[in-house]
């Protein structure tokens, strides 16, 4: 080893000892005949000092040495001066005293401070993220991420699951969104689709008779990319034999409470995880992944306003449709400015408009509002009661359809409780969602897509529904929310030929068209296979919220752009004539 210690690692007990250190030079200064260094590994920073009287010729190399250059020091550790510890940093007691310099590699000038923590531009830090990937909170990202996979291993492990990889090279996958195909040279014409998700793979594994099988697997989706989406992503894939929802639940459960508790600084707010049935979610929060760290919930005021003087609301719930709102607590001195700011982000939303009340009492009423001339004191005492509004609360309201109600009041709640500060990145608040819709109606298409994906198992008791009434059946898949997010998908799976194929039937797919792509699931369907179900936790998801990140591009170490492009390596990429000709590949452009 260049090094008989880390750079984090030397302390008081160390002092008089000889020892070398090898880093990168993270800041220097010069005062005198002194320099200071601060040198840096993954493990921290320890402060060196060359004396230009006790080590000339030391000191003599030291002076053109800058940072991000990567040295050897040999020397002496030394107790800092009284009044110069640094309370800061672990080794903030000693500092090494050199004796001996080696310069294992210069450094250009970085594009930006990797020893401050300012605003960098993305795209620069994406174009040198070997840079980027030095600074400590970037460390610690990473670091924190092998702490999670570890840990799940580990408690999987433990609990008789064994790891299996499956293949990348494969056959398309049903999860709803584009593939990423790859062309065969041997096989001219034709292409290996890049998995969306092991989810055949892992089925096939519970015919085969594992039981337990877990896998950190990479997965590729070509879809529009957003803060918590790339192209390609990392989930913990997991499947269990002759279980039912509960099984699955519980492990998952257990094992995402050890991990918050034991592996993270986070405090889980949700012990047990609440489960809401979907319905419940969209109606209390208007969302299927409901952010629990705070409350703000959405009521429903569509009966007591059903006949109010206000047309707006009076003509929507005698159209059928929901008039709700949100109580804001102690928003109720928003200024005319605020409000319009909230009434844009509304509209923005899908809203007509944002009608509001503040409850601040007057001689006119209980209420500062435009509207408020149009309900009855009663109506209005209802209101207030049903809200749980008190003075000082700011209510705001929706009425449209209900998914317009459901998609601005969800925003509004998360806009209002971030400016707030409700949503506090040291909380951690988990829930299951439960009993979704087995389809929804594809309005374009005419026909029924899964809710989850193809395979997932109907309620048992709903499989008549199947030839009467498919929207009214239930599927038997549940997902996890966390924080605002989803977080985890899963469901029990069918295991039975004719239940499949009926399903495969609903959605669309011609008997042809299902043997080519899914043959090989119907024909293990009749070699004796287990009831089975598993669930796919996203892994970058889930430590972007342990990390207290926005976005999982802080949590991967070589992300892709929204354009899904690598800025660092150039990718994608033309390919060689020869390469394309191999591939029996033409390349027609579009036209501009
Ligand atoms: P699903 O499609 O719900 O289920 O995905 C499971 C979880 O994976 C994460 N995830 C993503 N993370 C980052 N970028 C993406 N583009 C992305 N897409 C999904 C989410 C999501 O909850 N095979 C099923 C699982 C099963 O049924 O067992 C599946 O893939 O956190
Ligand atoms: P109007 O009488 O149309 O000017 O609307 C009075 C108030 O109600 C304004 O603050 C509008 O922004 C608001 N408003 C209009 N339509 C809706 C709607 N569908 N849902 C909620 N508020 C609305």
């Amino acid at each position: 080893m260049l090094k008989t210690h880390t750079c984090g690692e030397l302390r008081v007990e160390h002092v008089g000892q000889q020892v070398t250190l090898a880093g990168w030079v993270h800041r220097w200064r010069e005062h005198g005949g002194l320099i200071f260094w601060d040198l840096r590994d993954r493990w921290g920073i320890t402060q060196v000092t060359i004396n230009q009287e006790t080590a000339p010729e030391v000191h003599a190399l030291a002076r053109d040495v800058r940072v991000e250059w990567v040295v050897q020091v040999t020397g002496t550790v030394v107790r800092r001066p009284p009044g110069m510890e640094n309370p800061d940093l672990d080794t903030g007691e000693i500092e090494l005293e050199a004796s001996a310099l080696r310069i294992l590699n210069r450094a250009k000038t970085p594009p930006f401070y990797i020893n401050k923590n300012e605003h960098v531009d993305e795209a620069v830090r994406m174009r040198y993220r070997y840079l980027d990937l030095r600074r400590p909170a970037m460390q610690r990202n990473l670091i924190l991420r092998h702490n999670v996979i570890r840990f799940i291993r580990n408690y999987l492990s433990d609990r008789g699951f064994i790891e299996i990889e499956t293949p990348i090279l494969f056959k398309t996958t049903p999860e709803g969104a584009r593939d990423y195909l790859v062309p065969s040279r041997l096989h001219p014409g034709k292409f290996y689709a890049l998995p969306q998700s092991p989810q055949q793979l892992k089925q096939l594994l519970m015919v085969a008779g594992f039981e337990r099988y877990f896998q950190i697997a990479r997965c590729f989706r070509d879809e529009d990319q957003r803060g918590d989406r790339q192209p390609e992503f990392t989930q913990l894939d997991l499947e269990m034999s002759f279980v039912e929802r509960e099984d699955v639940l519980d492990l998952i459960e257990g094992m995402f409470t050890a991990l918050v508790e034991q592996v993270t600084d986070r405090e889980l707010v949700t012990k047990p995880f609440p489960r809401l049935s979907y319905a419940e979610a969209m109606r209390r929060y208007g969302t299927d992944k409901p952010d629990l760290r705070y409350g703000m919930e959405i009521a429903d005021l569509s009966d007591l306003v059903a006949d109010c003087g206000f047309r707006v609301f009076s003509e929507m719930v005698k159209a059928g449709n929901p008039v709700r709102a949100i109580c804001v607590p102690g928003c109720a001195s928003y200024s005319r400015k605020q409000l319009d700011e909230l009434e844009a982000i509304a509209k923005e939303a899908g809203a007509k408009g944002l009608a509001w009340m503040a409850v601040e009492a007057s001689e006119a009423g209980p209420v500062r509002s435009p509207i408020a001339k149009f309900f009855s004191a009663e109506q209005l005492g209802a209101i207030l009661e049903r809200t749980g509004a008190r003075p000082g609360d700011l209510l705001l309201f929706a009425a449209d359809s209900e998914p317009v109600v459901c998609e601005v009041l969800d925003t509004l709640r998360r806009e209002m409780a971030h400016r707030l500060g409700l949503d506090d990145p040291k909380k951690v608040a988990f829930c299951w969602i439960i009993d979704f819709p087995l389809f929804t109606w594809n309005e374009d298409e005419q026909r029924w897509d899964p809710s989850h994906h193809l395979f997932t198992a109907p309620m048992w008791e709903d499989v008549p529904l199947l030839d009467t009434d498919p929207g009214k059946a239930r599927g038997q898949q549940y997902d996890l929310a966390c924080n605002g997010y989803e977080v985890a998908g899963g469901s029990i799976r069918i295991h039975d030929r004719a239940i499949q194929e009926k399903i495969f039937g609903l959605i669309g797919l011609d008997v042809e068209m299902a043997k080519e792509r899914f043959g090989h699931m119907l024909e293990a369907f009749e070699y004796g296979t287990p009831p089975h179900g598993g669930i796919a936790p996203g892994i970058d998801r889930l430590v972007m919220i342990l990390a207290g990140q926005p976005n999982i591009r802080e949590v991967i170490a070589f992300p892709k752009t929204q354009q899904a492009a690598d800025l660092m390596a150039g990718a994608p990429s033309e390919a060689e004539p020869s390469q394309l000709e191999e591939l029996h590949i033409r390349v027609v452009l579009p036209e501009d």
